[in-house]
């Protein structure tokens, strides 16, 4: 009897931090990966350590905050694969400041990556996944279901992560294709490199989505991730699994 073909995912984000940490599972559990980052040297990095432990992985650096961006890099996964199983958006970015002070253009970058590129990139992906019976994993935040000072348009970006999965859900749930989200709690990562810290912050505030318990290593929310993407989560669709340590449960 043949072998069933390998799965392929696209993983957003797949240079560092939790998409670095999904890719490494993904890759031992078998699946082809193509790995899609801004950060071209560390991207490559972070292909070729997977591709010396055994792993097929490709990359394709580009910024994904441009339609025609997500739109190529989907089409370079099925052009060298031959068909896409899984889709992983990972890749975001965030910043601290007084609402007052967001500027239109942090405003616009922020929604652009974190919120109109997911959306752009199941656009895309959506075809294959149907033709592959295949599965999206989004990665939301727990700020999109909290209060989260200082950090507005980054909570809207990811509660608009948490919309776009479950309004596809619904509008896919005939089909054979499955739509989750996880959203993580406060995870030790480059996310807040450059994020800033604007002056006369009420730490108090900060202190109340930062969390009671220690913050996840990435690898423990990539496992959850990994599990949706998985056959073994035939079951859950439309879900949005929150991996916060119960941060934003009170
Ligand atoms: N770290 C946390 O505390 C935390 C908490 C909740 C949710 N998250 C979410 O987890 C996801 C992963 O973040 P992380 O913590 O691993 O941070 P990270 O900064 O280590 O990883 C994010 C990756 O996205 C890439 N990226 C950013 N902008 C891009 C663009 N325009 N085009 C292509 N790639 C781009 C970055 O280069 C980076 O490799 C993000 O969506 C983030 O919002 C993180």
């Amino acid at each position: 009897m043949d072998e069933p073909a390998p799965r392929v995912a696209l993983v957003t984000g797949g240079a560092r931090g939790l998409g670095r940490a999904t890719a490494e599972i993904l890759a031992k559990q078998g699946v082809t990966l193509m790995l899609v980052d801004v950060l071209e040297e560390p991207l490559r990095e972070t292909r070729d350590a997977l591709v010396a432990g055994g792993a097929t992985c490709e990359m394709f650096a580009t910024d994904i905050s441009v339609r025609a961006n997500c739109v190529a890099a989907v089409e370079a996964a099925v052009a060298r694969f031959g068909r896409l199983d899984i889709l992983i958006n990972v890749a975001g970015i965030m910043k601290f400041h007084h609402a007052t002070d967001v500027t239109e253009a942090d405003f616009r970058r922020i929604m652009d990556v974190n919120c109109f590129a997911p959306f752009w990139l199941c656009q895309a992906a959506l075809p294959h996944l149907l033709e592959s019976r295949g599965n999206i994993v989004n990665v939301a935040s727990q700020s999109a279901l909290m209060g989260t000072a200082y950090i507005v348009p980054y909570s809207m970006s990811k509660a608009a992560v948490v919309q776009l999965t479950k309004s596809l859900a619904v509008e896919y749930a005939e089909k054979d294709i499955r739509i989750n989200a996880v959203a993580p709690g406060p995870m030790l990562t480059g996310i807040s490199e450059g994020a800033g810290i604007p002056e006369d912050m009420d730490f108090k505030k900060i202190m109340r989505y930062a969390g009671v318990r220690a913050p996840s290593q990435p690898e423990t929310v990539a496992a959850v991730i990994a599990f949706l993407a998985s056959p073994e989560a035939s079951s859950v669709h439309g879900a949005v699994w929150t991996a916060d340590n119960a941060s934003s449960t009170g």
